[in-house]
């Protein structure tokens, strides 16, 4: 697309400051996030060594880097400089490459029809709505046909009338579990763009994806298998 006066500037951080040296190194910590749980995810997903994988808003690269030690080739993206850095570390650490893109989704350069599998988890609530359908509608252009999309996101999996209890939830789990602030969680639900899992179904579909599972972990994680159809219309 053209620059135009009015195009997002997506790599501007909204929220939590992830180009923050403090904010990356106490991230993976915060998280608790651990190698096995990116491999069942790539296992269950059916991949395969020899694709190509995009993850966008890849973070320290825990992800990125499991995909590269499973021989698929892997572009690392993200928006943030410092969270790359951190992933090119780990992947010097274990052995496998990168290749990094520091840029977001509505940025990054790439071949149409070049993806077996784009990945994307907790990132694109960086987006408003409008935003994230065009982000989906470039990770549609940049997937072969039949290539997958596996998105997981914090979304709201309630009726607006419910959001009052499931916000607070989420905050008592936040706080709980991950060593979050209330002053962090707030600014997540206030500043941040996670939206309903009604409307990224809605989003999913309306670019053109079959999706195939839509599976929502209380209070607010949703997890979303998305296929581009194939040329015959069909998954691959
Ligand atoms: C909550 S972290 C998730 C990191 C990693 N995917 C994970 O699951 O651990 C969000 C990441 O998205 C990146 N990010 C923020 N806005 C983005 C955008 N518009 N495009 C791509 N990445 C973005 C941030 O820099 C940060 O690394």
């Amino acid at each position: 697309m053209l620059a135009r006066d009015w195009y997002y500037n997506d790599r501007r951080h909204v929220g939590l400051d992830f180009s923050a040296e403090a904010q990356v190194a106490t991230y993976d910590r915060r998280q608790g996030d651990h190698p096995d749980r990116a491999q069942k995810t790539l296992k269950s997903l059916g991949a395969k060594p020899g694709w190509t994988v995009a993850d966008i808003g890849c973070g320290t690269g825990l992800m990125a880097c499991e995909a590269a030690a499973m021989d698929m080739s892997v572009h690392a993206i993200d928006i943030s400089p410092a969270m790359l850095s951190m992933a090119e570390q780990r992947a010097r650490d274990l052995g496998v490459s990168l290749i990094t893109q520091s840029a977001g989704f509505l940025s990054f350069t790439f071949e149409p029809n070049s993806f077996d599998l784009v990945i994307s988890e907790y990132a694109l609530h960086h987006l408003p709505d409008f935003w994230k359908a065009v982000a989906l509608a470039r990770v549609f252009n940049a997937l072969k046909p039949g290539g997958m999309l596996f998105l997981r996101d914090v979304v709201f999996a309630c009726k607006p009338d419910g959001i009052e209890r499931t916000v607070e939830q989420w905050s008592d789990f936040l706080l709980k579990n991950h060593g979050y602030s209330r002053d962090e969680f707030a600014m997540h639900v206030r500043d941040e763009h996670s939206t309903f899992g009604w409307v990224i179904e809605g989003l999913l579909k309306e670019g053109g994806f079959v999706v195939e599972a839509a599976d929502y972990t209380a209070p607010v994680y949703g997890a979303y298998r998305a296929r581009k159809p194939a040329s015959n219309g069909e998954g691959k």
